[in-house]
């Protein structure tokens, strides 16, 4: 259905290394091969080595078109001097318009664009999704329509992106509106998408800018990651990353009198966040094993600068959120 509606035109896809957008691409490359473009823009808030591997999949092993653009620099200056966590977000996803634009201006006409809209996101969004899925779910039989009409592009706001400008129309292909994350994921093994990535936790839009409270700096992005791969590594050995909704660090901004050796410290406050749930609306904290913590802990103090305590979020959701931020 997919080629049958695109015909000779071109497509765009945003990719953000996440399996929804992964598998989106996956299936429109499948369908339309080269009338794909995928522009990845990376925004310096992504998790170690995570660009380099988005790249190196799409690339490499899915041979797709693959835009690069590194726009790092342009996310932290947007971000300087900006705390409050909806702010942040608000230039996140402004920065991301602008540079998404520029790139698609310079690689020519894009008659559609296709998005990893999943059908939470579309119940979420109700009102604005079009309305051909009622309340009670998706429509059976084969009238699923992949391809809506004419229309300003819709990201969807809670991944940040606040929708594109009104001016920068596109056909929208939602190859995956109907389906549930479960779904997705088998859709993507069957895409012969790699497992690391159909089974990746989600992540959010404005990364790790939300995962630092208060103010976005350099410094505070490279002591986050070296303190979040190390929960990463743990959480993986202890072969427990696919049971985990989400599970990661968030660099707060408390300070914490420690001791090293004979001298007294005053270092950075990490918090260990790991959660189990079905989707991300309700989310229990999850009860790791006491020797995983301990291990995360006493990593993280010994091999991130200036960090000389951690402590682990024991808060469910509702009331707490999954992030910080
Ligand atoms: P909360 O913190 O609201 O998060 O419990 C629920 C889920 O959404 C993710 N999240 C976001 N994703 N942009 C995103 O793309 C955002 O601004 C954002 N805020 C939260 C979060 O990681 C969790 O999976």
């Amino acid at each position: 259905r997919i080629r049958r509606e695109v015909g000779s035109d071109q497509v765009l896809c945003a990719l953000s290394g996440g399996v929804d957008s992964a598998v989106t691409a996956a299936l429109v490359h499948r369908a339309v091969g080269d009338q794909l473009t995928c522009i990845f823009v990376d925004n310096g808030l992504l998790r170690r080595e995570e660009p380099e591997r988005v790249v190196a999949t799409f690339r490499r092993h899915m041979q797709q078109r693959l835009v690069h653009v590194d726009a790092s620099e342009r996310f932290l200056a947007a971000l300087a001097g900006v705390s409050d966590p909806e702010e942040k977000r608000r230039r996140v996803g402004e920065t991301f318009i602008r540079v998404f634009e520029e790139e698609a201006g310079k690689l020519g006409h894009f008659e559609f664009i296709c998005q990893g809209t999943t059908y939470p996101d579309v119940i979420e969004s109700a009102p604005q999704s079009g309305g051909e899925a009622g309340p009670d779910g998706p429509p059976s039989g084969g009238g699923r329509p992949t391809v809506r009409s004419k229309a300003a592009a819709k990201i969807k706001t809670h991944h940040n992106v606040g929708g594109l400008p009104a001016t920068m129309t596109f056909r929208l292909i939602e190859p995956l509106r109907y389906l549930f994350k479960d779904e997705v994921r088998q859709v993507g093994l069957a895409l012969g998408l790699p497992e690391e990535i159909v089974y990746r936790q989600p992540f959010p839009g404005p990364g790790l800018a939300i995962r630092i409270i208060g103010e976005v700096t350099r410094e505070k992005l490279e002591t986050l990651r070296a303190a979040d791969w190390v929960v990463m590594d743990e959480i993986k050995r202890a072969q427990l990353y696919r049971d985990l909704w989400q599970s990661f660090a968030v660099l707060t901004d408390s300070r914490s009198v420690g001791v090293m050796g004979d001298f007294r410290t005053y270092g950075q406050v990490v918090a260990v966040r790991a959660v189990i749930a079905e989707d991300a609306m309700t989310a229990d904290w999850a009860r790791l094993p006491y020797d995983v913590l301990a291990r995360i802990a006493n990593r993280i103090v010994n091999e991130v600068p200036d960090v000389n305590r951690v402590v682990y979020d024991i808060t469910s959701k509702p009331p707490g959120t999954i992030e910080w931020e």
